[in-house]
């Protein structure tokens, strides 16, 4: 049993002043400044469960992780440190680095205990490995003899889940910037977390991933750079480039998934399990990549700058290949039935992350998109809510954050007029006096001032 994350460590980082909200909804040309929001009650003493987790508190749980990862990664702004060197300093300070080191244990354990709970198949030696690693990725649509490019196909009729939802979404354009942007918590660094297993000694399968590692760094040349052609695509789509520009419009689902690489590799003893992480998406990732592409182009037309999805639609059939056969066969073989299990826990953690991932992305964008139809609904619903609730007064310049809440909430607006970002968008909602907004449990979200004073309401749905 790991020490719990005390009330005052938690207190004392959410004070710290490059965690703490400032006025703007993007952060720009700032790495380190990381606006947690309300960081509630220290209670990370419990895995949470599957019901908790879009709760704030995991919410919080999960930025504050991602700062602990981060901060064992370089990262400078591109037009200088000098501007942010005071934040430079607190970032990778000693202030930070004891209260990330007395809290990440439990942290992780809250975190990540909902998948260390999951039922894993039994499968021991490399023969069955083999086969349950094949039968998991066609299950996943992505055979072994998949072409992500069959012209005879129509690739857009093709699409499913996510990138479905983002073409049929009523504002296609935010939908598909909110998917950039969840991509970006972790394609700006790309291959950071595989960093991490390059060093030490074990064998062929480490030169394997040095070279996987290789292409994911454009062989040192910058522009070939993997997160360079992210780069460009999230520009040609009106996005800005610096790392964590939008910190606030990182979902919780989003921010567990990144997290969870950047775990298994600062603890090694999760290495087989990266391993079996790393294989599985690597294989998933050429066709995942083949489809953003048509969804971009479908999306953007020419304006997409698509040469990072065409990229790794052609690289990940070679890398899938390569870890699959090399990294986890070549791992299965070398050490046996005492590593296969978490060979393939990796493959099943991975599997529920892209599930609660898809579920929790599909879920924002069809609420970001339906706020008419919320505002409708809330205030049909705010005569009946519940009376205990918070209220507050915005004003514009105020500090913003983003949330979540564990229930279904009612946001009234009872004075002046407030804006709501749900997802980054240059035209944000409006909610007037008068007016209240269904907020469903989980869903993200950020109120400003849109008047020279806002005062809202925040009530539980009875
Ligand atoms: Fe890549
Ligand atoms: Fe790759």
């Amino acid at each position: 049993m790991t020490d719990p994350t005390t009330q005052s460590d938690l207190d004392e980082y959410g004070a710290l002043p490059i965690f703490r909200p400032g006025p703007e909804l993007y952060v720009e040309a700032n790495p380190y400044r990381r606006p947690l929001g309300e960081t509630g009650k220290a209670e990370f003493a419990e895995p949470a469960t599957e019901a908790e987790f879009l709760s704030h508190r995991h919410l919080i749980a999960s930025r504050i992780l991602c700062n602990v990862y981060e901060s064992e990664m370089v990262l400078l702004p591109e037009d200088g440190v000098g501007p942010v060197k005071g934040d430079f300093d607190q970032f990778y300070g000693p202030e930070v680095r004891r209260l990330h080191d007395a809290m990440r244990p439990s942290l992780e354990r809250y975190s990540f205990g909902l998948l260390e709970r999951l039922e894993a198949p039994p499968v021991r030696t490399v023969e069955e490995l083999e086969a349950y690693f094949l039968g998991e990725v066609e299950g996943a649509g992505a055979p072994p003899d998949a072409s992500g490019n069959n012209p005879a196909v129509d690739a857009a009729a093709r699409l499913t889940g996510s990138m479905r939802a983002i073409v049929e979404c009523p504002e296609p354009e935010d939908a598909a910037r909110l998917n950039l942007i969840q991509l970006a918590l972790d394609g700006l660094t790309e291959a950071s977390a595989m960093a991490g297993n390059l060093a030490g000694f074990y064998g062929p399968e480490q030169s394997e991933l040095f070279k996987v590692f290789t292409d994911e760094f454009g062989y040192g040349v910058y522009r070939a750079k993997h997160s360079t052609l992210f780069r460009g695509m999230v520009s040609s789509i009106g996005l800005r480039t610096d790392v964590h520009a939008y910190w606030n419009f990182y979902l919780t689902s989003s921010l567990a998934g990144a997290n969870y690489f950047n775990y298994l590799t600062k603890n090694h003893r999760g290495v087989f399990r990266y391993m079996g992480a790393v294989s599985y998406l690597e294989w998933l990732f050429a066709q995942g990549f083949a489809d953003m592409g048509t969804m971009l182009r479908t999306v953007f037309g020419d304006r997409a700058d698509t040469r990072y999805t065409d990229e790794h639609a052609h690289i990940d059939i070679h890398h899938g290949r390569m870890t699959f056969e090399n990294l986890l066969l070549g791992l299965a073989r070398r050490h046996g039935e005492a590593v296969v299990p978490e060979l393939v826990r990796g493959i099943v953690e991975t599997k529920e992350l892209l599930r609660l991932g898809d579920a929790d992305f599909q879920a924002q964008i069809a609420w970001a998109s339906s706020l008419d139809e919320h505002t409708r609904l809330g205030t049909k619903l705010a005569s009946s809510a519940a009376d205990d609730g918070t209220a507050t007064v915005l004003k514009p310049g105020d500090p913003f954050s983003t949330r979540v809440h564990d229930g279904d909430r009612l946001v009234e607006v009872t004075g002046g007029e407030a804006e709501v970002h749900a997802w980054a968008t240059d035209t944000p909602h409006r909610l007037g006096a008068g007016e209240t907004l269904l907020v469903p449990a989980g869903r993200l979200y950020g109120l400003r001032a849109a008047a020279p004073r806002a005062e809202v309401a925040v009530r539980p749905v009875r």
